[in-house]
């Protein structure tokens, strides 16, 4: 054995002889008494840095004799395993794993990684073991995590619909599990996120999209570097679109490990990401299952969507208010072209998506509205800056916990929905307005001209005056109705002249302001009505008008040089003769009220206002559309939203064919 020869001053020697002698001590010591004399190392380590830990030191204290006795449980026998093994571990490495970063609770590790190798984080035992964060107040109700994109039918809907309305209303799930007392579990549940913000991007001359990082994550003193080398005592999570979320029920430190696989030739730059681990609640969220955002309409630069009902509560309830009365509206979205390469890889990332400078150029409007089927609170997305005739992909998302975010906010991550898709107008001459102050349920693309109207303000308030001017008359006539009279006397036991009204209104909005689509939509989809081909399109149309059709002119052309179409009055000039002499929209399509609103009318007035529907065959076809269960609009209803499963729901009331005559126009208004 060859020892080192050093030449010691007198000091030294006898600093080195004290020295080996103590270190004989403790080592004869720790051999008569090893066990103990590590638990009280422990224990007292623990105590200097953590009071959280009192509760395990009370436990091992309690079974003592347990713990070295026969009856050793098996969890107990954890909790001495991983206590003991620790504390040698810290007095011999010190704090955190050498190489490894270490996490606090909810404020993200943040790192450009390098390709081919993989970086180590420690959560350590003491943010397992530390406070809590802070639970802010929370949405006014949570929102329950959706079910997965499958068909179902109604009643089953309605079921999960049904114990939705139950747990609405329930915030104590966070805030109870702060409060539970530390001593009545064995483990704490760490909850790890990871969210890819940049990924290396092709150089042109490949379409091979960049790979995706791989997490590993360890919660054995055996394995403090988990990595792609290791085979055990680790979970290995490959991210999915840039996101990743794995929950491990930890006794004792975490540790993570995170992979920069080796690029293909054609790829370069870096990673970015941000890895958290959290004792609250996952930093980063990605919801799959049905979208929560709907897709109302688009016109040619801009779109509306709103989200799902956020809540079934009733306008009485004090939750209702709350999602009303938001100071900031929780929710933003963002939407990317088709043809956006740079968010593939990233769509699960909400750090990913908010980076991609694509998404900045998108003007978004929030408002909260609770217009719709039911009027419940949600909120509405009004996005300008778009281009006609794309597919872009819509996503829900929310900023942090909707009010903060970033380092040691709870969920300060965001959170991201799964995307829907939308196509834009390709002709001009539609245009979205809402906020109309009559007809209020209105919120879709109208007939319009940017020459003639070029403001959307001034466009929405022409046909809501329109519609509000021709009410007043009807209130006329409703007066000379006895409304406010003994039930025998009135015209109706099961409807009175406040339904008769309501029923107006919903029918005379719907007719009044159409509903348009572009000229140039496709011939098979039969439902929307061509109106106005008599009029020369406007200058901004995406087709010309042709007097003779010959066969390279599309279908628009052929349609609006149609000429049987162009002789009937159907086609020829829209519902209502405002349109054409005021806005001149040109040729467009319209996407006819439900009849079902027709019926409602018929049903809920008095028989000698003289309303009545057109029959089946003899121009209701022409005037009216039906509800499909397809998802799409087939026909126009205050508050419609294309909905992705067939869902719909039946048309109310019982009426049929039995409803006769043709619609008279008593109020201005024909019904073809
Ligand atoms: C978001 O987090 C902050 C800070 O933790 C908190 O004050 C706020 O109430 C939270 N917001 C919501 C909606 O929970
Ligand atoms: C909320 O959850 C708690 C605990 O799970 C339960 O006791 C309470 O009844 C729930 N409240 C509502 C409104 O469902
Ligand atoms: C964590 O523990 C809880 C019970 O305390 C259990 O329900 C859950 O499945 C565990 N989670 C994991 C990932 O082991
Ligand atoms: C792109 O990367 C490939 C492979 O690394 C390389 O051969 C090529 O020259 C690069 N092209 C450009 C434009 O940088
Ligand atoms: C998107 O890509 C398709 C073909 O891949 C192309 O025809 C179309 O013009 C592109 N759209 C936009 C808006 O760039
Ligand atoms: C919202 O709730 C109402 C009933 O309260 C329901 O009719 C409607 O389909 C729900 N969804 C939407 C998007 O309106
Ligand atoms: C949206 O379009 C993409 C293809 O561009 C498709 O993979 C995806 O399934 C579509 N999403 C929905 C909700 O239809
Ligand atoms: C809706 O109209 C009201 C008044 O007419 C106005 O105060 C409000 O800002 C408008 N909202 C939007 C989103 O345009
Ligand atoms: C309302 O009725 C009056 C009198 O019959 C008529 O002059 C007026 O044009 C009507 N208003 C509308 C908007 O039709
Ligand atoms: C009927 O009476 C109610 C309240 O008494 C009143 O608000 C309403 O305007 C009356 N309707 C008619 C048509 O007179
Ligand atoms: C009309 O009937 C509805 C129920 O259909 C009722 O809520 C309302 O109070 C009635 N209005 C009048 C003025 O009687
Ligand atoms: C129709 O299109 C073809 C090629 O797209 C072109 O050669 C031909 O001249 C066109 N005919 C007319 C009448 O425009």
């Amino acid at each position: 054995m060859a020892l080192p020869c050093f030449k010691l001053t007198p000091l030294q020697s006898r600093f080195a002889a004290s020295l080996t002698a103590s270190i004989l001590v403790i080592i004869i010591y720790l051999s008569l008494y090893p066990p103990r004399f590590a638990y009280a190392a422990e224990l007292d380590s623990i105590l200097n840095e953590d009071h959280n830990h009192l509760w395990l030191l009370d436990e091992l204290l309690d079974g003592d004799g347990a713990l070295y006795g026969e009856e050793q449980t098996d969890a107990q026998h954890e909790i001495s395993y991983e206590a003991d093994f620790l504390g040698v571990h810290r007095s011999i490495i010190g704090r955190a794993e050498e190489g490894a970063q270490t996490l606090r609770n909810n404020v993200p590790g943040r790192s450009n990684g390098q390709i081919g190798l993989t970086d180590y984080w420690e959560f350590p035992s003491d943010a397992v073991w530390g406070e809590h964060g802070e639970v802010g107040e929370g949405l006014p109700s949570p929102l329950e995590e959706r079910p997965a994109l499958v068909m179902r039918d109604v009643s089953e809907l309605e079921e999960i619909n049904g114990e939705d309305a139950a747990v609405e209303g329930n915030t104590t799930d966070l805030k109870r599990r702060q409060t539970e007392r530390p001593g009545s579990q064995r483990s704490r549940t760490v909850y790890i996120s990871i969210d890819v913000c940049q990924q290396p991007t092709s150089n042109g001359t490949t379409t091979t999209e960049a790979p995706q990082l791989i997490m590993y994550v360890s919660t054995s003193e055996q394995n403090t570097k988990p990595g792609p080398d290791k085979r055990e005592s680790q979970a290995n999570i490959p991210l999915v679109e840039g996101f990743a979320q794995h929950t491990v029920n930890a006794t004792g430190a975490v540790y993570i490990g995170v992979h920069e696989p080796d690029l293909q030739p054609g790829l370069s730059g870096a990673w970015n990401y941000e890895v958290t681990a959290s004792i609250d609640a996952p930093y980063h969220s990605h919801h799959d299952g049905e979208p929560l955002l709907l897709f109302v309409d688009s016109d040619t630069t801009s779109a509306l969507l709103v989200t799902d009902n956020l809540t079934q509560a009733n306008a009485s309830d004090p939750v209702y208010r709350r999602w009303m009365d938001l100071a900031e509206p929780p929710f933003t979205m963002y939407a990317f072209s088709k043809n956006e390469t740079s968010i593939r890889g990233l769509q699960r990332s909400y750090c990913g998506l908010d980076a991609v400078p694509s998404g900045k150029q998108i003007e978004v409007t929030r408002t909260m509205t609770n217009r719709g089927l039911g009027n419940k609170p949600k909120e509405q997305f009004h996005i300008r800056g778009l281009n006609g005739s794309t597919t872009y992909h819509g996503f829900l998302a929310m900023r942090g916990n909707s009010t903060a975010s970033g380092d040691a906010v709870i969920s300060g991550g965001g959170h991201l929905w799964s995307a829907i898709n939308f196509t834009t107008k390709s002709d001009a001459n539609c245009r979205i307005i809402s906020n109309l102050t009559f007809c209020t349920e209105v919120a879709y693309a109208v007939p319009s001209n940017d020459e003639t109207f070029p403001s959307a303000t001034d466009l929405a308030n022409l046909y809501n005056a329109r519609a509000e001017a021709l009410y007043e008359n009807f209130t006329y006539s409703l007066d000379q109705i006895a409304c406010n009279t003994t039930s025998t006397a009135r015209y109706s036991l099961a409807r009175n002249c406040t339904d008769c009204a309501a029923a107006y209104k919903t029918w005379l909005c719907a007719v009044t302001i159409p509903r348009c689509e572009d000229f140039s939509a496709p011939a098979s989809l039969s439902y929307l009505q061509p109106r106005n081909i008599g009029q020369a399109p406007i200058s901004q149309s995406t087709f010309s008008f042709t007097s003779n059709s010959n066969s390279n002119s599309t279908d628009a052309e052929a349609l609006a040089a149609d000429t049987t179409l162009r002789n009937r009055l159907y086609a020829n000039s829209s519902r209502n003769p405002l349109i054409d002499q005021q806005i001149r929209p040109g040729p467009y399509k319209e996407v006819l009220p439900c009849e079902d609103l027709c019926y409602a009318l018929v049903q809920s007035c008095p028989a000698k206002l003289g309303f009545s529907c057109p029959l089946p065959g003899k121009g209701l076809e022409k005037s009216y559309g039906r509800r499909s269960g397809s998802g799409r609009v087939e026909c126009s209803f205050p508050g419609e939203v294309f909905v992705r499963s067939a869902a719909a729901k039946g048309v109310p009331g019982g009426l049929t064919a039995l409803l006769v005559a043709v619609l008279v126009g008593v109020f201005g208004l024909g019904g073809w």
